[in-house]
């Protein structure tokens, strides 16, 4: 049996990837700040150690505790517009806490490794859907320091021998089915979340970012992905890896782009709620259209998303919003 270690499991992409792990019968040794994550979100079987990626002592001391096959790295700040205010800390902890994740890996000969990246790397996209082979240019600091990221790791594998499978989401939405653990941010930026707390009363409207943008109906357009289709995505990568797989990059969403409009159509459909609307401007550094081609990890993981669509995953999303109004204080 495997044992994979998961910094950021206690984060929702994280959380959701152990209970997937855990599934495949895998052994889970989550560490986790618990800065943005919930210790509430770690999968009962997963051995726990709170600390922080940057602490390399802490991370030594983990890797001799334990008998490590693969590290699936989630640890990291992941808000766009936080980004943008204040950069250094997402260059200090998503490529310094990744720098000391690889130098303790290469110091335990640990050397598979799976990392989330995402979408932001490619800026304003030059074609729909995007492949992994076209331009990154990214247009905030968040996807400046996922591909600084993806670059360190190519650096590493040459000097070190690290394989790794970078995976750069769309927009991850919806929850585990068992209604157990789902998304919940401190603050809440994420559309999805947002809407379903105006359909549930927690929040007097839904402000759209920009109706003029050049989409069918002007509101922006997304390629919104089950994280549980996430969460399989990363178990199949450490599986290519371990097998010899080499290091590659995967483009994870369903390829097929829905307006902000439309989502909000769609979980009035399913709350069977009104959701009051109000237009706001647009907000900085979004794209007007982020739509994946993921036939590359299709061929080459055997990834086949079981939950594409747009109706189902808001679906799984209310059912965890529902029960947990308040997120993990609930
Ligand atoms: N939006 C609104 N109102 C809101 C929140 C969002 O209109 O209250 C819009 C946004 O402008 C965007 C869409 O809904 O057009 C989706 O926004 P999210 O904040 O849910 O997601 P993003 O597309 O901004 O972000 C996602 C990931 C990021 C990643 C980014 C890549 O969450 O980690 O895609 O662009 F960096």
């Amino acid at each position: 049996m495997k044992t994979v270690l998961v910094p950021g499991g206690a984060g929702y992409i994280g959380s959701h990837t152990v209970y997937a792990l855990v599934e495949s019968g895998a052994e889970v040794v989550v560490i986790d700040n618990l800065e943005t994550g919930y210790e509430k979100a770690i999968h009962p079987k997963a051995r726990f150690y709170r600390g922080d990626i940057r602490d390399c002592a802490f991370l030594d001391s983990v890797f001799s505790h334990e008998s490590i096959d693969a590290v699936i790295h989630f640890a990291a700040n992941s808000l766009v517009g936080e980004s943008m205010t204040d950069p250094l800390k997402y260059y200090d902890n998503n490529v310094g806490g990744t720098r000391c994740l690889l130098r303790s890996m290469v110091r335990h000969n640990i050397n598979i490794v799976v990392f989330s990246s995402t979408a932001a790397v490619y800026g304003e996209p030059e074609n729909i859907p995007i492949l992994e082979s076209d331009r990154t240019a990214p247009a905030n600091a968040y996807g400046e320091t996922k591909l600084a990221m993806e670059r360190m790791f190519g650096w590493t594998e040459l000097a070190h021998g690290i394989r790794y499978v970078s995976l750069r989401y769309f927009n991850a939405c919806g929850a585990h089915e068992c209604g157990e653990i789902g998304e919940a941010h401190k603050p809440e930026t994420h559309l999805i979340p947002i809407v379903l707390q105006a359909a549930g009363g927690k929040r007097e409207n839904v402000s759209v970012y920009g109706s003029d943008y050049d989409t069918r109906d002007g509101t922006c357009v997304r390629d919104y992905v089950h994280v549980m289709d996430l969460a399989e995505a990363h178990v199949l990568a450490v599986d290519h890896l371990l097998k010899g797989g080499k290091s590659d990059i995967f483009n994870l969403g369903n390829g097929v782009g829905f307006t902000v409009s439309e989502v909000i159509k769609t979980a009035e459909n399913v709350t069977g709620r009104p959701i009051p609307v109000a237009v706001a401007p647009r907000r900085a550094g979004d794209p007007a259209q982020l739509v994946a081609s993921s036939q590359k990890a299709r061929d080459v993981l055997g990834w086949n998303p079981r939950t594409p669509s747009l109706k189902a995953i808001v679906g799984t999303a209310w059912h965890w919003h529902r029960s947990h109004p308040n997120g993990y204080q609930d």
